[in-house]
């Protein structure tokens, strides 16, 4: 699969979708409480996207050879669900943690990101995997740079999580993107320091680890979409959309609210 080298239009138009996307979040976080329904948060998103945005939902209806075509807006994923909770009914009640991942579409350019959010007060367990799933993704993004290999920031992702005693899923990984949701290269979360791709100034891809509490083995639910962990282990994932720039990377999803980098970075 061919890498698309994106010029400087199509990084300023990345910037808007990335800017965009990471906004939905922004607006959708304080109705993250006991009680709502994920439908209800997957239809105001989808409502500030269409009414407030003018952006259209990537997930919407899409349809990846031997899926299903996907049925909502955006994807939730609670507890054991690793990554495509399909919403509904269901109503978030206090210490559910809950993944909420926006890919929105503005002048054929598409923006991805996602994060965390626990219901009240989290348990110490649920509290560690969603700020060490946080470390794994910016101690991967830290990684990108002209030069670096993909190995570099799997290895870094997966080192870190494997310390805490989490596993890193292995089914999924982050992609390429710009006018196509899911382009090459692969993005695993987990590698040999110094292998696979090298990393080019204009490369545009997603680094959006999962990590297991329990084991990494997954299982699909009936619907085709939901994946779940085999073990009902919890799962968190974070995800940004990244830039490789000339001198090492730029984060394309962020906005107002965005949660800083770790602590791990604060100081220079
Ligand atoms: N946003 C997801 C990703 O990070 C993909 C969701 S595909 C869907 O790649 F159809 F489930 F929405
Ligand atoms: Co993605
Ligand atoms: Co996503």
């Amino acid at each position: 699969m061919q890498i698309t080298l994106k010029n400087e239009q199509d990084i300023a138009r990345m910037r808007i979708a990335g800017q965009l996307a990471s906004e939905v979040l922004d607006y959708i976080a304080p109705f993250v409480r006991a009680g709502v329904t994920t439908a209800e948060l997957d239809r105001l998103c989808h409502v500030y996207m269409r009414e407030q945005q003018q952006t259209i939902p990537a997930p919407l209806n899409y349809q990846p050879s031997g899926y299903p075509p996907y049925p909502k807006a955006t994807c939730i994923s609670v507890n054991d669900v690793i990554c495509h909770g399909i919403p509904g009914d269901k109503k978030l009640k206090n210490g559910d943690i809950l993944n909420i991942d926006i890919t929105v579409i503005k002048n054929g350019y598409f923006g991805d990101t996602s994060r965390m959010f626990i219901v009240g007060e989290g348990s110490i367990l649920a509290k560690r995997l969603v700020n060490t799933t946080y470390e794994c993704m910016w101690l991967g993004i830290h990684q990108v740079r002209p030069g670096a290999r993909l190995g570099d920031i799997g290895h870094a992702i997966a080192q870190r999580a494997h310390a805490h005693g989490y596993s890193v899923v292995r089914e999924y990984c982050g992609h390429g993107i710009g006018t196509v949701f899911h382009e090459a290269p692969q993005v695993l979360h987990y590698g040999r320091p110094g292998t696979g791709l090298e990393l080019k100034a204009g490369m545009i891809f997603t680094i959006e680890p999962m990590i297991n509490a329990g084991g990494h083995e997954t299982r699909t639910m009936s619907d085709r979409w939901t994946v779940k962990t085999r073990d009902r282990s919890l799962s968190a994932q974070w995800e940004h959309t990244v830039l490789v720039t000339p001198s090492g990377y730029e984060v394309l999803t962020v906005s107002t609210g965005s949660p800083q980098p770790p602590a791990l970075f604060h100081s220079v």
